[in-house]
């Protein structure tokens, strides 16, 4: 019977592609739980791409764990998307083997988990403005009906001109009815809403509190909740309120304080209800700082001019008055970056496979593994380990 299916059905229809034929495989830049990833170069058009290629059964495991409702495939959601916060998908198939495969524009730079672990000087000087950018991203995803699931840094990455790019929707399904019911716990546990954790009801909300994670880890580098071992321990403190992120960073702007916080909140009901109402205060307080940027730079020129030779007693550097994060802890505030990678960095090159900038490739001091470790609730920028089929997809 799942034979016919399989024979009549769409799938069978469509062309299969021999990738090998059709894309020069450059390197290998990443792998997911779900799929390997190449650096290629399409030879039809020439230009370089990210190549992602499914696992096929644990796709298969993932979307049968649907089974009736009609999953639709990360490529056919993927090519739909249109914003400069998400990586753009060009194309998508299947392989000649039968894996999906999706062709995106390729991304030179870093995947924010790397960031989130390197507290360098991009991440806090932009915090606050990728902050923002990932939130449009999901606003935008939302109106378009959807629910990602697994809002977390390492699907996400920041490209050399600074600007965040949502990468993977390989566990996004429709905000509607069916898909909402209790049951299917995928995700990365640290950034799981205690709803999806519970396996009760979930909505778009539990994109929010992904979001909320993922906010307060870029500002402090680390979870709200102390890292628990197994998805049981996961359980048992997500009871439990989470730090403050105000004892983590006294001088954070109360607003960017309580808004994550309010992200974090144990119930739906006591969350942002949207994107839109949380990213709100966000945007404010930036527009607040860049208006002060703004005329600090207009009072350092007039000074400049009326004293050419002497810099203002008592003023203090633009960047220090107006850094977002300037309160941070000291270990937080420290560039983890060896001067080998800072000179690389510096020089602004992309990173290539088996280079250790790339986050894939480079696990950070003290991190444990990734996505794969569902369980822990650090994620980090490290390779990671064969999935959980139970608590993830
Ligand atoms: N468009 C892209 N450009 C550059 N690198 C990418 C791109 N898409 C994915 N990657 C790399 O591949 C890794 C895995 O991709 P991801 O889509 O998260 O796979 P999975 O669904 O298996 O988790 C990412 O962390 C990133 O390092
Ligand atoms: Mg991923």
């Amino acid at each position: 019977m799942n034979f016919l299916k399989r024979f009549f059905s769409k799938e069978s229809r469509q062309p299969r592609v021999n990738i090998k034929q059709r894309f020069e495989l450059i390197g290998r830049v990443g792998q997911g739980s779900m799929s390997k990833v190449w650096r290629a170069r399409d030879l039809n058009t020439g230009r370089i791409v990210a190549l992602k290629v499914l696992h096929k059964q644990k796709t298969e495991e993932l979307e049968a764990r649907f089974v009736g409702l009609n999953k639709p495939k990360e490529g056919d959601i993927a090519v739909q998307f249109e914003h400069p916060h998400i990586v753009k998908t060009f194309e998508h198939g299947l392989t000649s083997d039968g894996e999906q495969f999706l062709v995106m524009e390729f991304i030179e730079g870093y995947s924010l988990s790397f960031l989130v672990e390197a507290q360098n000087e991009d991440m806090r000087t932009n915090c606050l403005k990728y902050m923002i950018q990932l939130g449009d991203a999901i606003q935008y995803f939302h109106n378009q009906n959807w629910i990602h699931r697994d809002i977390c840094p390492r699907n996400i990455m920041v490209d050399n001109e600074q600007q965040l790019k949502l990468i993977d929707f390989g566990l996004v399904v429709p905000n509607t009815p069916p898909f909402l019911q209790p049951g299917n716990r995928t995700g990365t546990a640290a950034y799981m809403a205690p709803e999806l954790i519970k396996r009760q009801k979930t909505s778009q909300k539990i994109d929010i509190f992904s979001y909320a994670v993922t906010c307060y880890e870029m500002m402090t580098k680390r979870l709200p909740w102390k890292a628990a071992e197994t998805m049981e321990a996961v359980l048992q403190h997500i009871n439990s309120p989470p730090k403050p992120i105000q004892e983590l960073l006294p001088g954070i702007d109360p607003k960017v304080g309580d808004t994550i916080m309010k992200g974090l909140e144990l119930y739906p009901q006591d969350r942002w209800q949207t994107i839109e109402e949380m990213l709100t205060p966000l945007k404010e307080v930036y527009q607040t700082q860049k208006t002060a940027v703004a005329q600090q730079q207009t009072e350092t020129a007039d000074s400049t001019t009326s004293r050419p030779a002497a810099a203002a007693p008592g003023k203090k550097r633009i960047s220090e008055k107006v850094d977002p994060n300037s309160n941070r802890p000291r270990s937080a505030q420290k560039s983890d970056l060896t001067p080998e990678q800072r000179l690389r960095r510096r020089k602004r090159k992309p990173p290539v496979e088996g280079s250790s900038e790339t986050s894939e490739t480079q696990p950070q001091p003290g991190s444990s593994s990734g996505k794969e470790q569902h369980t822990s609730r650090k994620s980090t920028p490290s390779r990671p380990k064969p999935g959980n089929p139970d608590e993830s997809r």
